[in-house]
């Protein structure tokens, strides 16, 4: 196994320019993050200009906020503002030096982005992933420079989650890791190396909570029942109030992936995948009151 250790911090590259693949709720959140905290240039592209708009709105909306909320001022909304621009065009990112994708988690999907994106960027431009479950030795395997590839792990909600997971492939080297925790401190997040292993660490433990909450659904017990049974364990956010904030379609793919990597210890949920078309778990009445679906 590859050790997992800190890479010397001299061999980190500066981040000049950023390019996000995806303008989704994961990306534009950390699009967002990238701009505020690194305060370069941000590329989004996306499918098609609806959905890369989808996402600026997203960010100017946020700006917004946080200048209302007194956090930042004017000026400085009006400057990262003008940080942030869209594209369709992968072009654009030509002299992006750090590359971002929060696309479908689909791994032929992954590959296939990236191998557009190395058309189009120089050889040291690294691809960071922000896969939840996918190996990253396989996102990077089909690109000519699979060495600098690092999986970049954010939790929702970005702004306030302090953890990063950043993922050491096999072929990751030290000069893409030693970035990648450059990156992350300047972002203000607490970054850690992990293996390219199912789930990394965390998802690998929530995997376990959500599976388990929707197994009990599975063979009987219903939904409130199971939710009211969570709450005095304390935590933040019942299973179910986790897997509609992590968007259902995302929580059954994380279920999935760990069932097929260690089936004997993870469960996949039919009810799940029912209620990932639906989109939501709860329904709320008019004051907000949880109605089960
Ligand atoms: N975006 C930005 N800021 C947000 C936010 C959001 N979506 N949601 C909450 N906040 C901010 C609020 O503005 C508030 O900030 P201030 O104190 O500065 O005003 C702060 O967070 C606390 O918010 P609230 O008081 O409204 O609510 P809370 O105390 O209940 O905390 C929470 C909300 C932080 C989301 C908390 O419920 C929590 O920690 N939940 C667990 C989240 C979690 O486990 N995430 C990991 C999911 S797994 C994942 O993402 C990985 C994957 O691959 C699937």
């Amino acid at each position: 196994k590859k050790p997992v250790g800190a890479p010397p911090k001299e061999l980190a590259r500066p981040v000049t320019k950023v390019g996000v693949v995806g303008a989704g709720l994961m990306a534009s959140q950390f699009a967002l993050l990238f701009v505020r905290r690194l305060q370069v240039p941000v590329v989004i592209t996306d499918l098609d200009q609806a959905r890369v708009d989808k996402g600026l709105a997203f960010i100017r909306d946020e700006l917004d906020g946080l200048r209302e909320k007194g956090r930042i001022s004017q000026d400085e909304a009006n400057r990262l503002r003008a940080l942030v621009s869209g594209t369709t065009d992968l072009a654009d990112f030509a002299d992006c030096d750090w590359v971002i994708e929060a696309v479908f988690e689909e791994l032929g999907v992954k590959q296939q982005v990236f191998a557009e994106v190395e058309r189009h960027v120089g050889p040291e431009t690294v691809l960071a992933t922000n896969t939840s479950s996918l190996s990253v030795d396989r996102i990077a395997e089909r690109l000519e420079h699979p060495e600098r590839v690092v999986g970049f792990h954010f939790f929702n909600p970005v702004a306030v989650m302090p953890l990063l997971e950043v993922v050491n492939a096999t072929r990751t080297d030290e000069t893409t890791l030693a970035t990648a925790m450059a990156t992350a401190a300047k972002l203000k997040k607490n970054a850690v190396i992990t293996a390219d292993a199912p789930g990394f660490v965390v998802n690998r433990i929530l995997a376990k909570l959500l599976g388990e909450a929707m197994h009990a659904v599975d063979t009987g017990t219903p939904f409130e029942t199971v939710d009211r049974a969570i709450r005095p364990l304390g935590l933040p956010m019942t299973a179910f109030e986790l897997l509609e904030l992590v968007g259902l379609k995302v929580g059954a793919h994380v279920l999935d992936t760990h069932h097929a990597a260690f089936p004997d210890r993870f469960f996949e949920s039919a009810n799940l995948h029912r209620l990932a078309d639906h989109g939501r778990i709860f329904e709320r009445d008019a004051k907000g009151k949880v109605k089960g679906v």
